[in-house]
């Protein structure tokens, strides 16, 4: 089987494709033949070095496949053959064939194709987190999303809206008919003009109930000023620091530097909360994460949740579509798929 490998720490060019022998399943597994495996921002970072969760390299990174279930451990229903399924991979997921517990694969909506199903678990789950299980999003509230644009910020704006709550976005200008069309209520264009005076407007003085926030370091700070009472803020990135070689390294530094405190007294006298969220280190959660799969599964079923792909990439691609993320260019979600 091929497989992509991020060979060391740099630029595109790091990326290879190489062959591999198949995997075979361990008692709790399945193997599943990858008809699409996800693209996240997190796969950038790593290769870009900038991510602590990375495998050492040369690794193979991919947070979630979808495909079809081609061997079973023994330990695992063996009707779950030839299935059609979703799942959530401990990287690994940019493979032909990928070897995965059968407690994190689901079956695959069947009204999704699969380069739409790759796009759920990660974006999905993490959007799932940060509105309704940690942010506690009601009907009436009022929520800004961050990079509105990206895969976390299409699915948060499906599940902020089923919620019923009023949305705001950022994201660059030419991203705003779109995310109009799938429903945010109001976009800002915050490459152009400084969003929270904009934000404080469009809100009468008052701020919104929750901000989701992946850029990170001052940024931070920024957003926070932006909750009203009751307000939550929840972090969960630190895109600003993307960047190759030592320009990147400067600006994670700069990050964590700029990285605000938030004093137990001033969040008590204000009514406000600040979270955190990191989806890959809930591996020891498998229970929890399954629930709100389900659910989100439940939510495509009832037509809701709609993954948009914006664009699949040949694994031979791959170094395309890591530049086409890093140039902001996509709408919704990257995807890999095997091809020849
Ligand atoms: N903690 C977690 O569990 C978790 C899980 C998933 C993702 N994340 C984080 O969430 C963020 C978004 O992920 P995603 O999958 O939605 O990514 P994505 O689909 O690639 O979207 C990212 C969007 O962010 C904006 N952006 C802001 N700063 C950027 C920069 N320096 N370089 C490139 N784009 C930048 C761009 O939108 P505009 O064109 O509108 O500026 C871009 O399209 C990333 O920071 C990622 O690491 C965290």
């Amino acid at each position: 089987m091929r497989q992509i490998v991020t060979t060391a720490t740099g630029n595109i060019d790091v990326l290879n494709v190489e062959e591999k022998p198949d995997p075979t399943p361990a008692a709790d597994q399945v193997v599943i033949r990858v008809r699409a495996a996800g693209l996240n921002f997190a796969d950038i970072l790593s290769r870009q070095g900038l991510y602590p969760d990375s495998p050492p390299k040369p690794c193979v990174m991919g947070y979630e496949v979808s495909g079809v279930v081609e061997a079973v451990g023994k330990d695992v229903n063996s009707s779950f053959a030839g299935k059609s399924v979703v799942a959530m991979t401990r990287f690994g997921g940019q493979s032909e064939m990928v070897a995965v517990k059968a407690t994190q694969m689901f079956e695959k909506p069947e009204r999704l194709t699969f380069e739409e199903a790759a796009a759920i678990p990660v974006n999905y789950l993490t959007a799932y987190a940060l509105l309704v299980v940690m942010g506690s999003l009601h009907a009436g509230e009022s929520v800004l999303i961050h990079n509105a644009g990206g895969g976390v910020g299409l699915a948060a704006l499906e599940i902020a809206k089923k919620i019923g709550a009023v949305t705001y976005g950022t994201a660059s200008q030419r991203k705003h008919k779109f995310l109009t069309e799938r429903g945010l209520n109001h976009a800002i264009d915050y490459r152009n003009e400084d969003w929270l005076p904009v934000l404080q407007q469009l809100t009468n003085g008052r701020g919104v109930d929750l901000v989701i926030d992946p850029i990170g370091g001052a940024h931070w700070k920024k957003s926070y000023a932006a909750l009203r009472h009751t307000g939550r803020l929840g972090m969960f990135g630190v895109s600003t620091a993307s960047a190759n070689g030592f320009t990147g390294k400067l600006k994670m530094l700069k990050a964590a530097i700029q990285t605000p405190w938030f004093h137990p007294f001033r969040l008590l006298n204000k009514n406000r909360g600040v979270f955190g969220l990191n989806l890959g280190h809930m591996w020891h959660e498998p229970e929890k994460v399954a629930v709100w799969m389900r659910d989100i599964l439940r939510g495509v079923e009832e037509e809701w949740i709609n993954p948009h792909v914006d664009q699949a990439f040949s694994f031979a691609e791959v170094g395309k579509a890591h530049r086409y993320l890093e140039e902001r260019k996509n709408i919704g979600k990257v995807v890999l798929v095997p091809g020849a």
